[in-house]
């Protein structure tokens, strides 16, 4: 939602700036926008669309060199993505250049009150962003530096917001403030960075600070001056980032989102790496909760959007099943709406892969106002929500660049069954032996998966056969009902197709009406050490087949009870049911990564998407 870059130091602020944005266009790619200082004025180029028409617009007509700048790459709120609209917005006297990301929601009374005071301070575009531009250069006015000037506006805005600005009159500095959105700082020699994520600057320095909520961050060449909002100091938390530059490129990849899927093995593997004692017992270091308020807990409410929330789904089947916990699962913007019963005996479990989505920030943030504890599942470390939570566990999935989230999703799900079975180990519901079973099952995942990648090219085909098809259906049973919803979504938000996910025994209640001649439906087939279940799926697949569906079903081999009922049949490793999803998961996202690039769409950035949603 938003990427920004800041930059100062001896360096081509231009170039800085470009590559900086070229790492962070997954966040929105609506326009682009660069701002230089450049002796005692202020130099920009914005275009909307990709990043690539900003480039083009500048290699028609180049910028000045300068050492100092900003940039930013937009997913649009306010007004439509066009040229006018675009970052950085410029105050009425071209002196203060601003980037921002986030919803300023008092901008309509702002604007009010500025245009109110005069006609020379005409605002030219829809957005909320040009507001806080105009305010930073009539505070200027007052002749304070635009440190000083930032915090002043700054505590006239409400809202989400992350602003980064420039000032004429000052080259040596850029200044940026953040309020419930991201910005890390890059800690270079002699040079500093802003980003809205570590992938701006880590070709640059992998040295960071992590910002605190409602402060105000000045960079210069030679350091970092850091403030709340009234100008108190304050200090960041220095981190060292553990991936390098080859972890945000494609090597060699037609896609992020298909590179991500290959390096779910390893990134499965790193999940693992270091839980276990040399006793045998689980341990989660970040876990920061202790072992009685752990067994205090009588219900777990799992909070999460889009596919962090499908993951919370299959967390709720191994969590009840090892612990007899009682376990919600609620998409997180719903979940402060409705007056959820939670107190300090419930323990909140917020899933986010970026560790930014506003709408588990917002429910974390109601559910601590209610006495319960919070623990973060997250990706990304530096980020807001585990800072705001009680406890995390990381995932060690390394960035995930693609919209379409893969290795984010199967390492959340390894954290949730770690979680469960050291909730299990902590409450005494299940025996060490059988914890460690799990846990060895779970360390073998990584070679099954390798075995499922191998098959990839006949998950391929399988998908350019169906370019023209207008929808397709994808069920599944216990654990593998998520996985059909997840299978969905992922051809929604690639193939931009009618794709639904349904649980099995639920089609007869209405959804096999939409099943015509022809129809693609997808089947999870559960493994059969679970007849019941797995003779159920069996009925639900002769169902939809007797009505014309195409049966594709992905069953694990050796499953003979299946394949005449198959049209195509995928089969998967033998894993437990409520490890399947870890498998069963993988040729869905084959599937739609391979079916939307054979459409020809853009299946790294999808379009109205954006990787991490930063609003409400
Ligand atoms: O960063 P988060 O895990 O909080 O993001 C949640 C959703 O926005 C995300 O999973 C989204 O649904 C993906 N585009 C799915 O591929």
């Amino acid at each position: 939602m938003c990427g920004i870059v800041g930059y100062v130091g001896p360096r081509q602020a231009q170039d800085v700036v470009l590559d900086g944005l070229r790492r962070l266009e997954y966040r929105g790619y609506d326009s682009a926008g660069i701002a230089l200082v450049v002796d005692d004025a202020i130099v920009f180029a914005k275009k909307a669309g990709k990043l690539a028409n900003l480039e083009k617009a500048i290699a028609d007509a180049p910028l000045p060199p300068a050492t100092t700048g900003i940039g930013h790459t937009r997913w649009a709120t306010h007004g439509a993505p066009n040229d006018v609209n675009a970052h950085p917005h410029l105050g009425f006297g071209r002196r203060v250049a601003l980037v921002h990301n986030g919803i300023i929601e008092n901008f309509a009374e702002l604007r009010a009150r500025i245009e109110a005071d005069s006609d020379e301070l005409g605002l030219v575009s829809e957005t909320d962003t040009e507001v806080a531009a105009q305010l930073l250069e009539l505070q200027l006015a007052s002749d304070i530096d635009l440190t000083e000037a930032m915090r002043r506006v700054c505590t006239q805005l409400e809202g989400a917001f992350t602003l980064v600005a420039v000032d004429a009159h000052d080259p040596s500095r850029v200044v940026a403030a953040r309020r419930s959105s991201p910005l890390v700082v890059g800690l270079g020699d002699g040079e500093t960075f802003l980003g809205s994520d570590v992938a701006a600057f880590i070709e640059h320095t992998r040295e960071a600070l992590e910002l605190g909520q409602d402060q105000v961050v000045t960079i210069t060449r030679s350091g970092v001056e850091i403030t709340d909002f009234h100008g108190n100091p304050q200090e960041g938390r220095r981190y060292h980032v553990d991936w390098d530059l080859s972890a945000a490129e494609k090597e060699g990849h037609d896609w992020f989102m298909r590179k991500e899927i290959f390096e779910q093995p390893r990134a499965v593997a790193d999940s693992l790496l270091g839980r276990r004692t040399a006793e045998g017992l689980l341990q989660l270091d970040e876990m920061r909760l202790s072992d009685q308020e752990l067994r205090d807990i009588d219900k777990i409410i799992i909070i999460a959007c889009g596919t962090s929330f499908y993951a919370g789904m299959v967390a709720k089947y191994a969590i009840e099943h090892w612990t007899r916990v009682p376990v919600e699962v609620e998409l997180s913007s719903e979940f402060r709406y409705r007056d959820p019963i939670v107190d300090y005996s419930t323990l909140v479990v917020a899933i986010s892969q970026s560790g930014e989505t506003a709408d588990t920030l917002q429910a974390i943030r109601h559910a601590r106002t209610q006495r319960s504890k919070v623990l973060a599942i997250c990706n990304t470390n530096g980020s807001t929500i585990p800072r705001e939570s009680d406890a995390v566990i990381y995932t060690h999935a390394g960035p995930e660049i693609g919209v379409a989230s893969t290795k984010g999703f199967l390492t959340q799900l390894v954290a949730c069954y770690l979680l469960a079975l050291y909730l299990a180990q902590v409450k005494g519901t299940r025996f060490g032996d059988e914890i460690t079973e799990v846990v060895m099952q779970l360390e073998a995942i990584p070679a099954h998966i390798e075995s499922v990648l191998d098959s990839a090219e006949s998950v391929y085909e399988l998908a350019r056969s169906l370019v023209g098809t207008p929808s397709v259906l994808y069920v599944g049973r216990h654990a593998g009902y998520p996985v059909a919803l997840e299978g969905a979504l992922k051809l929604k938000e690639l193939a931009y197709l009618h794709a639904e996910g349904f649980a099995a025994g639920e089609l007869k209640h209405g959804p096999i009406a939409l099943v015509e001649d022809g129809m693609p439906v997808l089947c999870v087939v559960p493994p059969r050490g679970r007849d019941q279940l797995h003779d159920k799926m069996l009925s639900g697949i002769q169902e939809v087949r007797a009505r014309g569906a195409r049966t594709i079903c992905l069953a694990e081999e050796g499953d003979d009870r299946v394949a005449p009922y198959a049209d195509v049949l995928i089969t998967l490793p033998r894993v437990p049911v409520l490890l399947q999803p870890l498998v069963a998961v993988v040729p869905l996202q084959l599937f739609a990564c391979e079916l939307a690039s054979a459409m020809g769409h853009d299946v790294d950035q999808p379009r109205n998407l954006a990787k991490s949603v930063t609003v409400e």
